[in-house]
């Protein structure tokens, strides 16, 4: 991508299922999750998604006219953050497009559209090891704190 080419965020709609798991297949290579990767149960969570304004948002990223990966903004509620809450539950670029300044403008984007839906924080994941992930956090204002995200599955541990 040359500097002009011009970043451009598409809303998800369902005619994009195949396009969105695949490159969340792509994502869980490059950066495996705590759950195993479920193709089936994956496409039916997105249907519902993007049926559901209030789970959240989705875009695909787009340089010029190529497609250049994803972004997904989930929404919450919390009285700590007082009111309405976010994750950016996942973010991912293609290779060649990754180390250009795309997932720094698609934070900046993200933020806009979390402040425009009465979001007062953001909060997100990083692996440990992802070194590009973390530094682009770090980079656009996100902060560590000493506190562990603990999780308990309802539904049966995924196996
Ligand atoms: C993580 C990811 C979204 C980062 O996006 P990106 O477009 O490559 O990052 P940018 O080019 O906007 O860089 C943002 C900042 O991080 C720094 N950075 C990016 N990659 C880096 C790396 N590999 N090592 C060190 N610093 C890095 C840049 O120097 C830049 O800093 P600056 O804006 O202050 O100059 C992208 O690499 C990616 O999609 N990776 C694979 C999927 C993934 O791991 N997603 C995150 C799951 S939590």
């Amino acid at each position: 991508v040359s500097n002009e080419q011009a970043i451009r965020y598409e809303p998800a709609r369902l005619e994009h299922a195949e396009i969105f798991l695949s490159m969340m297949r792509a994502l869980e290579g490059a950066d495996p999750g705590t759950t195993p990767f479920d193709e089936r149960r994956r496409r039916a969570i997105f249907e519902d998604f993007t049926k559901e304004a209030s789970f959240g948002r989705a875009w695909l990223i787009f340089a010029g006219e190529k497609l250049a990966g994803y972004v997904i903004l989930t929404l919450g509620f919390s009285f700590e953050y007082r009111g309405r809450d976010a994750y950016i539950d996942e973010l991912y670029l293609e290779k060649q497009f990754r180390g250009r300044g795309i997932g720094r403008k698609t934070m900046q984007f993200v933020e806009e559209a979390a402040r425009g839906l009465g979001v007062n924080a953001i909060h997100l994941e990083a692996s440990q090891g992802n070194t590009a992930a973390m530094e682009l956090y770090r980079r656009t204002g996100f902060v560590d704190h000493e506190r562990r995200l603990m999780t308990k599955w309802l539904t049966g541990t995924p196996t």
